[in-house]
Formats: structure tokens, C-alpha cells, sequence
């Protein structure tokens, strides 16, 4: 049986794919720090730092993987603007730890990266989907620390090392920290319903534009990357994709018409960023053609199940 390690099991992501790469055949050794809900769930599950160079190594020897998902990150972009050294350490740091690791304890093992598509940044401004060829620009210290991490990650393929970089785009869903733009909006809706906020929802910039998948899709889609273990010509670099782009204010519509309570919106400043990218879409085209992947969730769905999951949350918090 394939043995997965996988990095940031405790996040949003992390629990998700947990499961469903158990469905798929995958013994799970998940990698976290010392609160674990993953170690319910896992095979295995070890605690550990990325950022301690000699732990990370300790666990991959422990773990010996066929497989690796290397998810932990500092992944929300507000932070990475008040702490960009720790998002600098994680980030780069984090993943030079465990690439060093695996060079030298799991050599054979094929290991993905997800990166991000917040990589593109000022490159999006053409409005038009960008393809895996367009040269990122970076807006923020979270979307530069992880091209950092790329050419970490394409240092080592070029070495020898066997495996491939995702640039997913924004994916939600059920479990998500309201510090990012779905979960906060739903979880307002749910506080403002159960009476336990005043009807206004605070919001910040409702122009930009996304490109969203549901979590699964996101997840699939790294299940699809693991088979190009044995694929020698398979690219290096790929999107996540759902080649649709979304007004945030119209995502907020679609989850304010699915509450009957009169709730009004009001602008927070503090939610405002330095710079925000004001477009965000993806070409989904290489991912599809190579791995036959294509997302299977209506974004009306995942809102939807996003909000009853919020509204359950609120029921049972005091
Ligand atoms: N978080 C948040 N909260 N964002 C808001 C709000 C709000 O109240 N109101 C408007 N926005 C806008 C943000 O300014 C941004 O333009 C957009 O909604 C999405 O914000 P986030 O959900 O925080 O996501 P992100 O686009 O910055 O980054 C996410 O997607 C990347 C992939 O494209 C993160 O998940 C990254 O980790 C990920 O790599």
C-alpha cells in the first residue's frame, strides 16, 4: 500500500484530504503540530514543526513515504503582511527543510507541492484566464514566499528529486477559518440569524474577483497529480482551477438570498489590504488534459452546504 506524508494535516485542507486519500488507497502518516484532530483520522499521525529542520527530518525517516503533500503553509495573505518573517520561515524555510529531508530519508518518494495561484498576482491584470506559462508577479509576502518555495521545489526536481508544483485557486468550503472571504461572510449570516450579531455583515473589498472551487474538487485534483508518480514526461507545474471568475459581491448575494432575515452590509476598513488583486481567473486547460480532472461542484452548492455547516456551528457554540 502507498504511505502518505502529509504536511499541514490539521488545517482546512488537510482534514479533507486525510479521508479522501484514504479512499483511494493511501496509508496517511499525517504531520502536525501538537493539537491533532487529524489523529483521529490518519493511519499515523506525528507532531512536528517544519520549521526544526532536524524533527522534520526525523519524522520522514520515521515515516518512510512513497508519498508526500506538502501542505502546511501560512496560507491567509492578511498575515502574511503582519508577520512576514514567520511567514518567510514557514513557507520557504518549511519546505527546504522538507525537501532536504526527503532527499536525504525518502529519495524515491514523489512529492506535490501546493503552491498557489496568489503567485500570479499583478500578472491577472490582463483579465484574461492565466495559464501555468505566465510569469508570476507577486502582490503580497504570502504569494512571494511561495514562488520562493517553487524554485525550491524546481531546484530539487531538476536534481532528480520526482514530483510536481499545484497553483490551486480559492477553495472553500465547510471547515474553513472565517478569516477567509466565504466562511466569514456565511458565518455572519449564521451569527445574524441565530440572533447573536447585529444584521449588518461587515465586508471588505467586494470588487475583486475569484476564481472558487469547492474543497473536494481541490482535493481530487491532488489525488489525480499522484499518479503522475510514474509519468516521466508529465509537466511540472500545474492550476487548480474552476476557469470561472466570481464577483465577490456576487458570491455575497448568492448566500444573503438564501437567508430570510433583512441583513444589511456594511464596509469594515480593517478588512481592507495593502494591495489586493483585483482579478483573479485560471486556464484549467494542462490539469484537465493531463490528468482528466475536471471540478464537479457547483459553487450554489458549496455555498449552500457552507452555510448550513455555519448555522449548525452557531447552534451549538454558546
Ligand atoms: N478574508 C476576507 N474577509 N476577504 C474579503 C472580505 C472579508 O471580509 N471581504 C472581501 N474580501 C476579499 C479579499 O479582499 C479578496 O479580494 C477576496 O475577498 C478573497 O479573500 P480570501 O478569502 O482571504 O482569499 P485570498 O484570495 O486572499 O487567498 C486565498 O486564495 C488563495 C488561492 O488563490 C487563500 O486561501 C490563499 O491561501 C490561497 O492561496
Amino acid at each position: 500500500m502507498p504511505r502518505l506524508l502529509l504536511t499541514g494535516a490539521n488545517g482546512f485542507v488537510g482534514k479533507i484530504l486525510t479521508g479522501r486519500l484514504q479512499n483511494a488507497g493511501y496509508e496517511v502518516i499525517a504531520l502536525g503540530g501538537n493539537v491533532s484532530p487529524a489523529q483521529g483520522i490518519a493511519d499515523q499521525y506525528l507532531s512536528c514543526d517544519i520549521r526544526d529542520a532536524g524533527a522534520l527530518s526525523k519524522a520522514v525517516a520515521d515515516a518512510q513515504p512513497t508519498h508526500v503533500i506538502h501542505l502546511a503553509a501560512i496560507s491567509h495573505v492578511p498575515t502574511s503582511f503582519k508577520e512576514p518573517l514567520l511567514t518567510w520561515q514557514t513557507n520557504v524555510m518549511g519546505s527546504m527543510n522538507l525537501l532536504e529531508a526527503v532527499r536525504l530519508q525518502a529519495p524515491d518518494a514523489f512529492t506535490l507541492f501546493p503552491s498557489s495561484s496568489e503567485v500570479y498576482g499583478a500578472a491577472f491584470k490582463s483579465g484574461i484566464a492565466v495559464t501555468e506559462d505566465t510569469l508570476p508577479e507577486p502582490l503580497n509576502p504570502y504569494a512571494a514566499s511561495k514562488v520562493a518555495a517553487e524554485y525550491a521545489f524546481r531546484e530539487y526536481f531538476r536534481q532528480g528529486l520526482n514530483g510536481v508544483i499545484a497553483r490551486p485557486f480559492n477553495h472553500i468550503g465547510a471547515q474553513q477559518s472565517a478569516d477567509f472571504v466565504t466562511a466569514s461572510f456565511a458565518r455572519q449570516i449564521a451569527l445574524i440569524e441565530a440572533g447573536q450579531q447585529a444584521p449588518v455583515l461587515k465586508v471588505g473589498n467586494l470588487e475583486a474577483v475569484r476564481d472558487f472551487l469547492d474543497v473536494q474538487d481541490v482535493c481530487d485534483a491532488y489525488i489525480e497529480l499522484l499518479k503522475l508518480a510514474d509519468d516521466k514526461g508529465h509537466p511540472l507545474c500545474l492550476n487548480i482551477a474552476s476557469g470561472q471568475s466570481r464577483r465577490i459581491r456576487d458570491v455575497l448575494d448568492l448566500l444573503l438570498l438564501q437567508s430570510n432575515v433583512p441583513i444589511s452590509v456594511e464596509l469594515d476598513p480593517d478588512r481592507l489590504r495593502p494591495s489586493d488583486i483585483p482579478i483573479a481567473v485560471g486556464n484549467n486547460t494542462l490539469l484537465k488534459q493531463t490528468t482528466g480532472w475536471q471540478p464537479a461542484i457547483a459553487l450554489e452548492t458549496t455555498l449552500s452546504q457552507l452555510l448550513d455547516y455555519w448555522r449548525a456551528q452557531t447552534n451549538t457554540t454558546p
